[in-house]
C-alpha cells in the first residue's frame, strides 16, 4: 500500500520550488518581522552558539539562518529539499562561504540524513519547518545519531494552538462603559493531526501544504528519542508592532503567542 504521505510530501516539495523566488525575494538577506522580532532572538539565545561549534541547520530555505550562524563564526551544514530554494541560499553566501556546506536533502528520508555523518554537530536548528514536513518521526529518530552527545536540537513553529491552519483572527466590538475592540484567535481543530493546504506569503504562486500537529505530537517524538525539554519560550509580537494587514499577526495580537520555540537536550 502506497504511504498517503509521499503523495503529500512530493506536492509539498513542489509547491516550495514554485515558490521559491517568491519567498527568497521576501526573507532576502535579512528576514521578516516573525523572523527577526518573534523567532531569531530566542533561537540564538537557545542555541548559545560559539565560534567553531558546528550546526546542522535543517530545512533552510534560502540560507536565512545558516548565514546568520556562520557571522557568528559556527561552521555550518544547512539543508533543504528544495533544489530552487539552495541555489538561491548559494548565490545569497559568497560571504561567509568557507563556513557553509549546503546539501539537497529530504528531511523524511532516514537514509538521507544519515548521510549527513554520525556524532558530528553540536547542535540541530530547524526554524519554522517541522509543521512543513509530510512526516518528522525519521528526523527526531535520526538526530540522536547526528547530534554529538549531549547535543541539543533548536526549533521553532508556529504555535500549534492558537496560529494553526485552522485559526481565525476575530475582531469584535464590546462595550464595558466605553467602546472598546477586541481582537482574538478563533481556533476549531487541535487534537488530531491534520493537513491543509495554506499560503505562507499571499503573493506565492502555488499553495503549500501545512501539517499540523498538537504539541504533544512534537514533545513526545522528543522524548521517546531520547531528548529532554530544557528551554521553552512562546513568542508574541510586543503591542507596538505594526500591522502589516488589518488582522494579521502584529501588535494587535500581542497577548497571543504566534510562535514557540524550544530547545531540546540528548540526555547522557
Ligand atoms: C517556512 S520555510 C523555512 C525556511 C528557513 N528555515 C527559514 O527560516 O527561512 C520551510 C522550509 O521547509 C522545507 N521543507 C519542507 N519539507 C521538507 C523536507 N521534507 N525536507 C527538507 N526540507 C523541507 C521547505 O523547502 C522550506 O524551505
Amino acid at each position: 500500500m502506497t504511504n498517503p504521505l509521499n503523495a503529500l510530501n512530493a506536492e509539498t516539495l513542489n509547491a516550495w520550488n514554485a515558490n521559491a523566488e517568491v519567498w527568497d525575494k521576501r526573507m532576502g538577506d535579512d528576514g521578516n518581522d516573525f523572523f527577526n522580532i518573534l523567532c531569531w532572538p530566542a533561537l540564538a539565545s537557545f542555541l548559545d552558539a560559539q565560534p567553531d561549534s558546528k550546526i546542522l541547520d535543517i530545512a533552510c530555505g534560502n540560507g536565512l539562518t545558516t548565514r546568520r550562524l556562520a557571522e557568528l563564526g559556527c561552521t555550518v551544514t544547512a539543508f533543504d529539499f528544495s533544489a530552487n530554494l539552495i541555489e538561491y541560499a548559494k548565490q545569497r553566501t559568497a560571504f561567509h562561504a568557507s563556513l557553509i556546506t549546503y546539501h539537497i536533502l529530504d528531511a523524511t528520508n532516514e537514509e538521507q540524513l544519515l548521510s549527513l555523518g554520525e556524532a558530528k554537530f553540536d547542535s540541530a536548528l530547524s526554524n519554522m519547518a517541522l509543521f512543513d514536513m509530510a512526516e518528522i518521526e525519521p528526523l527526531f529518530r535520526t538526530l540522536p545519531k547526528l547530534l554529538k552527545p549531549g547535543g541539543t536540537f533548536v526549533f521553532s513553529i508556529t504555535h500549534p494552538c492558537f496560529n494553526n491552519a485552522s485559526s481565525m483572527h476575530v475582531v469584535e466590538e464590546m462595550d464595558d462603559g466605553e467602546i472598546k475592540t477586541v481582537y482574538s484567535i478563533k481556533t476549531s481543530r487541535y487534537m488530531t493531526p491534520y493537513s491543509m493546504r495554506g499560503l505562507a506569503l499571499r503573493n506565492q504562486p502555488k499553495p503549500q501544504v501545512y501539517f499540523e500537529r498538537p504539541l504533544q505530537a512534537y514533545l513526545n517524538l522528543a522524548f521517546q528519542n531520547g531528548f529532554v525539554l530544557d528551554g521553552f519560550e512562546e513568542r508574541a509580537f510586543p503591542p507596538e508592532t505594526p500591522q502589516t494587514t488589518p488582522l494579521g499577526w502584529g501588535g494587535k495580537f500581542s497577548e497571543i503567542p504566534a510562535v514557540i520555540v524550544a530547545r531540546l537536550r540528548l540526555k547522557t
